[in-house]
């Protein structure tokens, strides 16, 4: 069984080639942030664009690198939500195109989903029913994952989400889009220093909130133009890390679940990282942090979420046939 994975939701044309449940026999992610940086965000337009561009190209280097013909392909998976309309619709419309063409299945994936589901690629079976943290650009949301077919959402942000958060407050810092990466860089030159900001959250609850962490630090940057930036820059980490530590807690012990799937771009952050695997190991949870390629945006997180649909005979759980 060799599934088609494609990714498209926002700013990554990605494809990847999955065998049976765990070989990754390709992946590729095509990254669109230099024609999004002098803007300080994606526009949509010039995002679903630069897709229509690459997809083909990508395809069939992804093909050659699993040394496969098209017809070796058994299912089509594509993100068809949440994201960019425009620029889900290239991914959704090449799958369904190219499945058509094969007379194979194509199955419709939720990118939320995806992120979680790229841990059942790990070599140790995940014990469920797991909580599933999800802290992307456009999304913070906390899951109860029942099988790996089988996802019940139990909070998400009220507000701004955690990646956004970190863009926005790199910005205020006079840092490039996405700001993750360089913030992180700036955090990890503070020394003992570190400014204080209030924890993101809504306290006993599984929804997140980090508009009131991102004014505060704006505001703090605003009122003190000569603060020590990299001071701010690991408060604010620190201040993230704290709170979805709480989070974590809170659902740890209002479900009673024992293992951890996380996923999403912010999961690229050390501190964050050492901080929930500090925490795993605190409250014995099984931890599965994907390694950073995949937990940004990636087409082999799809084709893992599709698997379930396709089960181990075939095709009998498909929904939707061309
Ligand atoms: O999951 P992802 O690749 O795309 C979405 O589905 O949104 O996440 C992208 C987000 C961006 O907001 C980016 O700033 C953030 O992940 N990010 C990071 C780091 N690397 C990427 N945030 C904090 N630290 C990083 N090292
Ligand atoms: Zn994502």
């Amino acid at each position: 069984m060799v599934i088609l994975g494609i990714e498209t939701s926002c700013d990554e044309t990605a494809v990847a080639l999955l065998r049976n449940r765990r070989e990754t026999l390709a992946s590729l992610v095509g990254r669109q942030e230099e024609i999004h940086a002098p803007y300080g965000g994606v526009v949509p337009e010039l995002a679903s664009r630069r897709h229509l561009e690459v997809i083909s190209p990508l395809f069939e280097k992804c093909l050659a690198r699993a040394g496969l013909e098209p017809a070796d392909i058994d299912a089509v998976a594509a993100s068809t939500r949440p994201g960019l309309s425009g620029s889900l619709i290239v991914g959704e419309g090449f799958g369904r195109a190219l499945a058509g063409a094969l007379e194979k299945p194509f199955i419709p994936v939720d990118h939320l989903e995806a992120h979680l589901a790229v841990n059942f690629l790990a070599e140790k079976e995940p014990a469920l029913p797991a909580l599933g943290l999800v802290i992307s650009g456009g999304h913070s949301s906390i899951y109860l994952v029942h099988a790996p077919d089988s996802y019940e959402v139990l909070g998400e942000t009220r507000d701004d989400a955690a990646g956004e958060t970190f863009d926005k407050v790199a910005r205020s810092l006079g840092l490039p889009y996405p700001g993750g990466p360089p913030l992180e860089k700036l955090a990890a030159g503070a020394g003992e220093n570190r400014v204080r900001f209030p924890l993101p959250g809504v306290a006993r609850s599984f929804d997140f909130s980090f508009s009131g962490l991102k004014t505060a630090v704006v505001y703090h940057v605003a009122k003190n133009p000569g603060a020590d930036r990299a001071a701010v820059a690991a408060g604010f980490q620190d201040a993230v890390a704290a709170g979805v530590r709480r989070h974590l807690e809170y659902a740890r012990f209002n479900t009673g679940a024992r293992t951890l799937l996380t996923g999403g771009g912010v999961l690229a952050n050390a501190r964050l990282r050492a901080e929930i695997s500090a925490w795993a190991k605190e409250k014995k949870v099984s931890l599965y942090l994907p390694p950073p390629v995949n937990a940004l945006d990636n087409a082999l997180m799809v084709a893992a979420r599709a698997f379930p649909e396709i089960g181990a005979k075939g095709r009998e759980k498909i929904h939707e046939k061309q």
